[in-house]
């Protein structure tokens, strides 16, 4: 093997058996969509700032500080240790992350950021960036999107400032020696750590900021509901959603921090909630926006829809015109050593969009056969190609679609139909 480094951003990295980053990917890294001044990201992102600013003054200060330009290069420590994501967990699998190495990889969420930035002595914070994670290709996934995550902590005389008899913790916890005390979440509605007063005290006023923060977005009338949900790092866990467009669409993850990672971090005497959520769901649902490729356009007839506009404006986002998409089919034979349970399909749609870039619109799965004869495994893929700003020629297509079968024969060992 001659590869054992692989650069990112400027800096060298060992590379192992667990280095999936493509150069492709790689690209996106400065980018900051959500510091752009006229990106919809970046409008949703200030809606979002501002609400929290406006919610809690001490003194006519904001209290909550913003973090919005935190490299997103992160430990496995920080994207799941330090969040008690267990060692085997499924969000941890190569399958869905892009590990630069076994132990550095790029964050796959915000909250990487917590433990770090509630050791730094912090209470009430924001994180916002661009966070990576492996997935399907259509029209509202992609492999780069943003997110706002949120920590609120709360200290005992704060939280009880008028019920100076009441506790965050059980009798039998010792906030001073916390690393004594097992914490269990088998019961649903608190950490038994915790009072349930603390617990349904917090709860009450996360549901209550995150009702007020969609009702901003979306307006007074809003129809939303409260779904339980799980989170190795919180609990109890809620995700929120509303109705929209006669769905119920999911907006966020919400929860009680778990204390160990409060007691890791330092603060004590404190309960916390932390909540985060995707730029790119609000901001298509906002303005109506029906590719989230089109959050990457550089193109005027895009980026002049929002330009110099009032953060709170309400946009609709007129289609400059709808250029004509093409799709072509890919089949092929999987190699003895594969089956069609066990192709990695997220390996194949990097590769796929390392090749055809931006013009991939959507990668289908249209057929699986197993040939009764020779018990050769065989997979049909309908590959979408769109550019979003011009119309793209057959055989500009056919180039393209000529170039990913080569390289899929190439990585896979597999022969094409
Ligand atoms: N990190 C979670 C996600 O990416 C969201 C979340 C953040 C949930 C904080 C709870 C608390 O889905």
């Amino acid at each position: 093997k001659s590869v054992t480094t692989v650069q990112v951003n400027g800096k060298e990295y060992r590379a192992d058996d667990y280095t999936n980053i493509t150069p492709k990917i790689t690209s996106y890294i400065n980018r900051n969509l959500h510091l752009k001044k006229d990106n919809p990201l970046s409008l949703v992102r200030q809606r979002i700032v501002n609400y929290f600013y406006a919610s809690f003054t001490h003194g006519g200060n904001p209290v909550f500080s913003v973090y919005d330009n935190l490299s997103p290069i992160v430990s496995t420590r920080q994207n799941f240790d330090d969040l008690l994501i267990p060692e085997d967990h499924p969000s941890r699998a190569k399958s869905d992350c892009y590990y630069i190495n076994a132990s550095v990889l790029l964050r796959a969420h915000m909250t990487a950021h917590q433990s770090e930035l509630l050791r730094s002595g912090l209470d009430n914070f924001l994180m916002i960036g661009d966070v990576y994670r492996r997935d399907e290709i259509d029209s509202t996934h992609f492999p780069v999107f943003h997110q706002v995550d949120a920590v609120r902590l709360q200290r005992k005389e704060h939280l009880f400032v008028n019920h100076p008899d009441l506790n965050i913790f059980e009798p039998n916890y010792d906030p001073t020696n916390p690393h004594t005390f097992t914490n269990s979440i088998s019961d649903p509605s608190k950490q038994s750590c915790h009072t349930l007063e603390a617990t349904k005290l917090m709860e009450g006023q996360l549901k209550n900021h995150l009702i007020g923060m969609v009702k901003v977005l979306f307006g007074e009338n809003i129809k939303y509901r409260w779904v339980d949900a799980y989170f190795p790092f919180t609990h109890p866990s809620w995700e929120l959603e509303i109705y929209y467009e006669n769905n119920w669409m999911e907006v966020l993850g919400c929860g009680i921090m778990r204390n160990e990672i409060l007691a890791n971090a330092g603060p004590t005497n404190s309960i916390a909630y932390a909540f985060g959520l995707g730029l790119e769901r609000l901001a298509m649902a906002l303005y109506k926006i029906p590719d989230i490729r089109l959050m990457w356009s550089t193109d005027d007839g895009f980026l002049s829809q929002f330009q110099d506009r009032d953060v709170n404006a309400s946009i609709e986002y007129k289609p400059v015109s709808i250029y004509p998409h093409c799709t072509n089919d890919l089949s092929f034979w999987l190699p003895p050593t594969l089956t069609i349970d066990t192709f990695m399909s997220n390996d194949f749609y990097d590769l796929v969009r390392d090749i055809g870039g931006d013009v991939i619109e959507q990668v289908k799965l249209k057929d699986k056969f197993i040939h009764p004869k020779s018990k050769k495994h065989s997979l049909c893929y309908s590959i979408v190609y769109r550019h979003l700003e011009r119309t793209l020629t057959q055989a500009e297509v056919n180039k393209v679609h000529e170039d990913i079968a080569a390289a899929t024969v190439k990585a896979f060992n597999v022969a094409i139909r």
